[in-house]
């Protein structure tokens, strides 16, 4: 069984958006697509901005520092091939957005 952790509230993220949100001393970019949340690490490969307060467009997060581009459901970097940041497994339980650690 993986043990979840809170790191976020669900109406702290409006749809069609993401916050960068702080849980156990580590930042996650969290997302809302359409009410579905997703979480990846907040920390750009490139050269660590912040993902969370990146723009999203459909399922693609730009990274506000230099533009690189991620797919918030799977971490996966569109700009460069082979990178990707971690995803994570997400439960929503009442209000309460929480993920599994690894
Ligand atoms: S730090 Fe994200 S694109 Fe440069």
């Amino acid at each position: 069984m993986p043990t979840y952790i809170r790191v976020a509230g669900t109406s702290d993220v409006a749809a069609g958006a993401g916050i960068v949100a702080t849980a156990g001393g580590k930042e996650y970019a969290v997302f809302n697509l359409d009410g579905t949340f997703h979480v990846i690490d907040n920390t750009c490969v490139h050269r660590g901005g912040p993902l969370g307060e990146g723009e999203l467009e459909g399922d693609t997060v730009t990274c506000p520092w230099h533009g690189w581009q991620y797919n918030v459901k799977t971490g996966v970097c569109l700009t460069k091939d082979g990178i990707k940041v971690a995803c994570y497994d997400v439960q929503v339980e009442g209000g309460d957005i929480k993920i599994a650690l690894p």
